[in-house]
This record gives structure tokens, C-alpha cells and sequence, in this order.
């Protein structure tokens, strides 16, 4: 009983025609973020996480901590678990599921696969037979990604851009959760709104990605490896704030009925040099001449069609979003360093 009023308290909106959201993956880097924005607007937020060890743990505990203080609760559990599902909905008619919870990371596959079936094809469906059978029927946003683009190189892409050469497994699973989307929309009705992320990055972000462990190296005095694409050309991203994400996130879910990177693409050489002005410190870099297994060359997003459709405009250029992450790094491990002041870069231009 004081577990249900828990999940009442905490999924119960504190404004008229507020929305009741359970956020999956409410533990992680994008989750945490969401969760707390949805809160401040006086929406009703029941987080859902495993807390798994892909990575540091402590990190996501931590990031809980954080948001119990702001009264959003996260019950631990697995998508894979129906019976808990089921009785989260028992207890809340949720308006929305925000689903973030899966198994993310492009190398990781290559050692675990099967969490990556489980987590984003098991797991989702999982979730998907709870929602059909919920009363109302909750609206979903869920978290796809720009690696279903896979090795197209025509950059930037669209939606209508083809997404049938996925380059790692962790691809392939979000591209199988998209067509999984389509049928539970076809048959059963569920609204259903798949958002492509492009590389997040920001406070409270992933140590597995690589702007969050180039920053602790190249602190520590270590070498970073930085890999390039086949035809010799830098691999690029279209780095996209964390804030803006949120802000994509929380626009889907209010129009509920779509690609979202942040417009543009930064080599990985431009992240590193910005993060050696903002650290101060010379990075020890080691260049590969290859393109790393399962990685695909480049990403570059159109936002127009979500910005047509629920005003995504992201506005964080990526030097001004490092200085942020930086910032939050140092003080979250308690590092002494003097992030340097001045004059942003002006980062807003392509790099072609
Ligand atoms: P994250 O790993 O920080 O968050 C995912 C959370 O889900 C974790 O806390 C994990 O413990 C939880 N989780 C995983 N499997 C689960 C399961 N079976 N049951 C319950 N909880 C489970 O990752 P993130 O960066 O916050 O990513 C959020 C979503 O966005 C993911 O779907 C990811 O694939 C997608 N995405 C992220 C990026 C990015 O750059 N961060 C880019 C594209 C897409
Ligand atoms: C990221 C996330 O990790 C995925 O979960 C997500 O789905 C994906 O974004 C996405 O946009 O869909 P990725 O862009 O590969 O994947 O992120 P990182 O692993 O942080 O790599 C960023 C860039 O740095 C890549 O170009 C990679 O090749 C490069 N890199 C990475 C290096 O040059 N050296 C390294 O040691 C690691």
C-alpha cells in the first residue's frame, strides 16, 4: 500500500490537464532529464528503471537521488515484467509513456547481444501489450536513433531517408523497434511518435560515450583514440544538447502525433579541440585510420518535418553545451579545474 501511494503521489499531475507520464528508463541520462523537466511543469512523472550496470551504477542512483528530491519516484523494475507493468497501470491511468528504457551504446553489442533483444525488441513489445490493454490507452513517445541511418552518407537526414543498412546490432534493434511501432499503431490505434536522437550529450550524461571519457582522459593525462571513416575523412556527428532533447521530448509528447538531431554535423576532431580550450590541456591524441566496427560514418539530421510538426528548435551550440558538461563533470567528481571563460566558439556552422 505505501508503494501504490508512492506511484500515486509521484504520477499525479499538480496541474490542470497535466499529463501523467511513466518514464521509462527514468534512471538514465535522458530519462533523469525529462523526468525533472516534466516535474517543474507540475506534470505527473512514475519513473521505471532496472538500474543495470552497463554502466557505473552509482551514476544512476545518483541521478534517483536527484530526482526524489524534486518527488519523482522510480520503481525498479525490468519492461521485460509484465505482472509489474500491468500493475503500474492498475494504479495510474497514465496519459503517456515516455520510453526511454533500453539498451543503448553501439560497441556493447558486439560483446552483448542478447541485452539488446531483450531490452529494445522483448522489452518494447512488452510494454506495447501493456499499453493496448491499458484504459485510456496512453499516448507513447519513444526513443529511436540517427544509427538507423546506418551507412548512408547522404547527409542530412530525413525521415524519408533509407534506413535498411543498419551497421550494428544495437541499429538494427532500434530499426526493428520502429517497425514494431508501426503495427502496434496499424492495428491497435496507439498513437506511437519514434524520435531519432542524435548523439546527446551534457550534464549527468553517459561514461560510455565518448565526449564524457575524452573529457576524463584527457584530464588525466591519457591518450584518446580518435577514429576515422573509410574514405579517410573524420567520422562526424550532429552532437545534440541534452536540453534541446528534452525539449523535442516534451514537444512529441504535448502533440502526441518524426528525426531529432541538432541541424548540424561537428567532426570528432572539432569535439576534442573545443573540449582542449575549455580543459586547458592538450589532449594526447592518437589518430586511427579506420573506422571503428559497427560505427557509421556520419550523421547530420534535417529537423524541418519536427519542427513542422511539434516547433523542435535546438538552440545549444556545442561549444556553449561542453562548457555545461565540463562544468557538471569537475564538480560531480570533485576535480579542480578552471573551466576556461570567454568568447563561445561559433560552432553553429557545418563542417563539411
Ligand atoms: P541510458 O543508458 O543512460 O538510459 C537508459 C536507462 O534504461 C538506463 O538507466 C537503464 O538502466 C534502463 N534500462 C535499460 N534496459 C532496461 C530494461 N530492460 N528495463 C528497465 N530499464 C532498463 O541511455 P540514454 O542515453 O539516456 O538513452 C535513452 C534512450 O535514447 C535509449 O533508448 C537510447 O537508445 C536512445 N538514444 C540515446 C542517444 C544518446 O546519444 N544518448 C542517442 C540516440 C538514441
Ligand atoms: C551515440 C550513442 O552512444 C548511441 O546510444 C546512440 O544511439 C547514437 O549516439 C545515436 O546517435 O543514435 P555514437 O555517436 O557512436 O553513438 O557515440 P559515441 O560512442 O560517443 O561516439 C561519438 C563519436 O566519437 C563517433 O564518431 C566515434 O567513432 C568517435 N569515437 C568514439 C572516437 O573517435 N574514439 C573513441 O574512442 C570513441
Amino acid at each position: 500500500a505505501a508503494w501504490e501511494k508512492q506511484v500515486r503521489h509521484s504520477s499525479t499531475p499538480r496541474r490542470p490537464n497535466g499529463l501523467s507520464v511513466l518514464v521509462t528508463g527514468a534512471a538514465g541520462f535522458v530519462g533523469s532529464h525529462c523526468s525533472l523537466a516534466l516535474k517543474k511543469r507540475g506534470d505527473g512523472v512514475l519513473g521505471l528503471d532496472n538500474f543495470n550496470t552497463y554502466y557505473d551504477p552509482s551514476l544512476k542512483r545518483a541521478r534517483q537521488k536527484l530526482l526524489l528530491k524534486h518527488q519523482v519516484f522510480i520503481v525498479e523494475g525490468d519492461l521485460n515484467d509484465a505482472p509489474l507493468l500491468a500493475k503500474l497501470f492498475d494504479v495510474m491511468p497514465f496519459t503517456h509513456i515516455l520510453h526511454l528504457a533500453a539498451q543503448a551504446g553501439v560497441r556493447y553489442a558486439m560483446q552483448n547481444p542478447q541485452s539488446y533483444v531483450s531490452s529494445n525488441i522483448a522489452g518494447f513489445v512488452n510494454l506495447l501489450e501493456v499499453a493496448k490493454a491499458a484504459n485510456p490507452q496512453p499516448a507513447i513517445v519513444w526513443a529511436s536513433s540517427s544509427s538507423v541511418y546506418g551507412l548512408n552518407t547522404e547527409v542530412p537526414f530525413s525521415e524519408n531517408h533509407r534506413t535498411d543498412q543498419p551497421a550494428s546490432l544495437y541499429a538494427a534493434t532500434k530499426k526493428a523497434g520502429e517497425e514494431i511501432a508501426h503495427t502496434y499503431n496499424h492495428i491497435y490505434g496507439i498513437s506511437l511518435t519514434g524520435l531519432r536522437f542524435f548523439t546527446v550529450y551534457g550534464p549527468w550524461g553517459r561514461p560510455d560515450m565518448a565526449y564524457f571519457f575524452f573529457t576524463k582522459d584527457i584530464l588525466q593525462g591519457k591518450p584518446i583514440d580518435i577514429y576515422q571513416a573509410q574514405d579517410e575523412k573524420q567520422v562526424a556527428r550532429d552532437f545534440t544538447y541534452i536540453d534541446d532533447v528534452v525539449k523535442g521530448c516534451i514537444g512529441a509528447l504535448d502533440t502526441a502525433e518524426k528525426s531529432t538531431g541538432s541541424g548540424g554535423k561537428k567532426k570528432v576532431g572539432k569535439l576534442v579541440s573545443i573540449l582542449e580550450s575549455l580543459l586547458n590541456i592538450k589532449a594526447k591524441k592518437h589518430v586511427i585510420k579506420m573506422p571503428r566496427n559497427g560505427d557509421v560514418p556520419y550523421t547530420h539530421a534535417n529537423v524541418s518535418l519536427a519542427y513542422r510538426d511539434f516547433g523542435y528548435k535546438p538552440t545549444t551550440d556545442l561549444s556553449t553545451g561542453l562548457r555545461k558538461f565540463v562544468k557538471w563533470y569537475a564538480s560531480y567528481y570533485g576535480i579542480q579545474t578552471k573551466v576556461k571563460k570567454g568568447k563561445e566558439v561559433n560552432s553553429e556552422h557545418n563542417e563539411d
